[in-house]
């Protein structure tokens, strides 16, 4: 398809969403054909090394074959069903998860997006502790649908929605690079979330139910949390009667390293909610929970689906790709691709002043870009200028900064099967980008390596 043909049908027929703009309005970006793995390729035949997953779903990689098999399967036996009945792979889905979950977390419930699952968890909140206030991370972003899901995802300033939910409120986020009470950590004694809770005591008119956060906020920055952090909101939740919902859409099932984020703090949350990549490329999402809260909320009338919800093909494919995770060790595969892309990292903030800080765990990376070390100053032309180069190179990843004025850090999801090879590739591209926005020349002909002192 051709870049006129795009626009045209682009101008006429498309309510455009903003989206990246280093690349562009969305009729200048690539047009996508198919998808394999790590790479996606374009209409023209172009590849790209895929490092955000589509929209973080493919953290498997793109069209993987047992989760395409399972797929092909319940295309040929049963694709939609009744949410009100069971059917066999729905069931499967509950069990299998329910073995991988932590206890006491046990029970689940299905939905299709990641925002219903947020939804679906703040309800289920309210209905256990009969509360209503939700402080939700003010650098989190938590989903799209315009009543709560929206009104939690603070990163995303509250200004674009027309109208927010009424009893959700933000709490500040442990961004410690950046710290939004000026202290430092540990010295902080999280100053951060006393002070916010403080404040929230004050202000809220009604009993708290729970607060929501992601263990690595993801499109606030990647800002990974410092240890010791979830044991203490764990403890303010306990102490107001509220409960703790952790939304694991990006951290989940793997991709920190571990099976769930959350085990990296020795916390379990009350309520876990799970999406993006749990499908294997399709949209199923889950709500997660103890016994004894399900049983609180349903006996005072809880419930949450969609039409869609249990469909026997979306259980399938979240059947295939729990079984895939665990099968091919993804959540051991997630920690080495976080070493050798750290290690990267590491070795080109050496070369490189605009790199201010590198985080993330797994296959969920930050570098924050900066123009001077000292003051912190966002890069946001340099940070633009770097992806799209990258992108012209063949490496697709999005830009991400918690905060107005503050889109200053590149972040990096490759799918959790992606190979040392392709690492390398991509840390060469971005090596290239990096020696290009300091003005100096790559050697010509000779691709760049940051890789050759690579040894974790
Ligand atoms: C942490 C987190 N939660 C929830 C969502 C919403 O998911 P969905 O777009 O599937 O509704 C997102 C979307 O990016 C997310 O990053």
């Amino acid at each position: 398809m051709d870049k006129a043909r795009v626009r045209e049908i682009v101008e006429r027929w498309v309510i455009p969403s903003p989206g990246s703009s280093y690349m562009g309005g969305i009729e200048e970006r690539p047009v996508l054909a198919s998808g394999h793995g790590s790479t996606v390729v374009d209409t023209t035949g172009k590849e790209y090394l895929d490092f955000q997953s589509g929209q973080m779903g493919a953290a498997l990689g793109h069209s993987h074959p047992r989760v395409m098999a399972a797929i092909q399967e319940a295309t040929r036996t049963f694709v939609h069903a009744s949410n009100t009945l069971l059917n066999v792979p729905r069931l499967r889905l509950h069990e299998r998860l329910g073995q991988l979950l932590v206890p006491p977390l046990q029970k689940s419930l299905f939905l299709v997006t990641g925002s219903d699952s947020i939804e679906a968890s703040v309800d289920l909140a309210r209905k256990a502790t009969g509360g209503l206030e939700i402080l939700g991370l003010h650098d989190g972003l938590h989903g799209s649908t315009s009543f709560i899901s929206r009104s939690l995802s603070f990163a995303w300033s509250r200004r674009k929605h027309a109208a927010v939910a009424p009893a959700t409120s933000a709490i500040f986020a442990p961004y410690c690079y950046r710290c939004p009470v000026a202290s430092t950590f540990p010295k902080c004694e999280f100053l951060c979330l006393t002070s916010s809770l403080e404040l929230a005591d004050a202000n809220l008119t009604a009993q708290p139910a729970a607060v929501i956060a992601e263990p690595v906020l993801s499109a606030g920055g990647v800002i990974v949390p410092p240890p010791g952090y979830f044991k203490a909101l764990r403890q303010a939740c306990q102490e107001r009667g509220m409960l703790m919902i952790l939304d694991e859409a990006q951290t989940g099932l793997g991709k920190c390293g571990k099976m769930f984020a959350f085990q990296h703090e020795d916390v379990v949350p009350d309520i876990l909610a799970l999406s993006k990549h749990f499908g294997g490329g399709l949209p199923v999402s889950a709500v997660c929970t103890t016994a004894e809260i399900a049983d609180r909320a349903v006996a005072r009338g809880y419930f949450a689906t969609r039409s869609h919800a249990t469909d026997p093909i979306l259980c399938a494919a979240g059947l295939a790709s729990l079984d895939v995770i665990v099968d091919e060790d993804l959540p051991g595969r997630a920690a080495r691709i976080e070493r050798r892309m750290k290690a990267g990292f590491e070795e080109m903030a050496k070369e490189f002043e605009i790199i201010g800080d590198i985080r993330g765990r797994g296959v969920l990376l930050g570098v924050e870009l900066v123009t001077d070390r000292e003051r912190k100053t966002p890069a946001n032309k340099e940070t633009d200028a770097i992806a799209r180069r990258c992108l012209e190179a063949g490496l697709i990843f999005q830009i991400r900064g918690g905060g107005p004025g503050r889109a200053n850090v590149l972040r990096f999801v490759p799918p959790m099967t992606t190979s040392d090879v392709e690492i390398d590739r991509a840390l060469s591209i971005l090596h290239d980008a990096f020696t290009a926005a300091a003005g100096r020349k790559s050697p010509v002909g000779k691709p760049s390596s940051v890789t050759g002192s690579l040894s974790r």
